[in-house]
């Protein structure tokens, strides 16, 4: 592969850029102002990426998108050859991932992963199940509500989770999201609804295995070997979710006593079940390049699809990269063959 100029394009939801940038803004959110976001992972991404690119002999740098018209702006004139796209927000607002995707294509500026529509489709939780509803993939029952307007209803039974219907990173859930009364429900779709203003989805609790199919490359896109975020070991009375805790909080006994790794006492048969509908999943929304299916497997071996997640965390200690070392690729490899994925769509 030709030597490229490669722009690492990130936001600034995180803190301590990697290389002096414009000063950041502190990201407001969105409409409503309010939000509860935590740090990710201080093992930043696209610092293993820089790596992983320079390597490559190409010549990665930064760009960072603060959320003012000047950054953008100034994308335009970047000079880049490819745009390594790890954006998930604009200015505050994490819907707007797809619309600096649709800036990018008005650039004409190839870019790593999905399209504006893909990421789309799976932001919005409701919009997803929907689709997945109609392509007879398995999801949680739900309904959907906002401010006392039903958007949509299943005749939905308790347990219940209730949830943001357009964040990511585990915003918004916590041991409190799962309800199993009236009193739980109402409450929680109070408390979504004044501390994101958002929709709430409310979506049947799946007991069960929680297992994550990674998806990567196009044409024949390629089912990643299954990974595993093992819940059995949270705290007794902790609901079994992978809520902020166990996600990102190094300090607490539930980030501590849960881990991922490859699934491996799965039969054949569920295996290829859990494959299956994750690649249908990833059809129905269109992903491109890279994609995380998060699925749940109950006693009776159904699988149902939680959410789908373009363009996932890429470090070298994240799930998708996990999968992908299981099935034979270095980290540098990962970062190759998604430069060449996005290279090919602008020949
Ligand atoms: N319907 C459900 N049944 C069981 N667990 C769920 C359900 N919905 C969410 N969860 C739990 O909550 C976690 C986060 O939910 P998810 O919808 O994936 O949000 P995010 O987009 O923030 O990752 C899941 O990984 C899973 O552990
Ligand atoms: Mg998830």
């Amino acid at each position: 592969m030709a030597n490229l100029k490669i722009t690492i394009l990130h936001d600034v939801w995180e803190e301590g850029p990697p290389e002096p940038e414009p000063e950041p803004v502190k990201a407001p959110r969105g409409k409503s102002g309010k939000r509860s976001r935590k740090k990710k992972d201080p093992l930043h991404d696209r610092e293993e990426i820089f790596e992983a690119l320079t390597k490559l002999g190409h010549e990665p740098s930064y760009y960072v998108l603060d959320g003012k018209n000047q950054s953008l702006l100034a994308l335009a004139k970047c000079g880049a050859d490819l745009v390594f796209n790890l954006t998930e927000s604009y200015a505050g607002d994490d819907t707007m991932d797809k619309n600096i995707a649709s800036f990018l294509e008005l650039l004409h500026l190839p870019y790593t992963g999905s399209g504006p529509q893909a990421l789309y489709l799976a932001q919005d939780k409701s919009i997803a199940k929907k689709i997945f509803d109609f392509h007879k993939i398995k999801t949680p029952d739900f309904a959907v509500s906002y401010k006392g307007r039903t958007d949509h209803s299943h005749d939905i039974e308790f347990p219940l989770i209730v949830k943001p219907v357009s964040e990511d990173g585990s915003i918004g859930i916590d041991a409190g999201s799962l309800v199993d009364s009236v009193k739980e429900l109402m409450e929680r779709i109070h408390y979504i609804h004044e501390e994101f203003d958002s929709p709430a989805l409310i979506e049947e609790y799946i007991e069960g295995r929680e297992i994550y199919a990674s998806i990567f490359g196009n044409e024949n896109p390629e089912v990643l070997p299954l990974i595993e975020l093992d819940l059995s070991k949270l705290p007794r009375g902790t609901p079994r979710i992978a809520c902020q805790d166990v996600k990102f909080d190094h300090e607490t006994e539930a980030y501590k006593v849960t881990k991922s790794a490859p699934a491996e006492d799965l039969d054949d048969d569920t295996t290829k079940k859990l494959q299956d509908t994750g690649l249908a999943a990833w059809r129905a929304l269109g992903l491109r390049d890279y994609g995380r299916i998060d699925m749940r497997l109950n006693k009776k071996g159904e699988v149902y699809v939680i959410e789908a997640n373009p363009n996932p965390w890429l470090s070298s200690v994240a799930e998708f990269t996990m999968a992908a070392k299981k099935a034979g690729y270095s980290y540098t490899d990962v970062i190759e063959k998604l430069v060449g994925l996005a290279q090919a769509r602008s020949l």
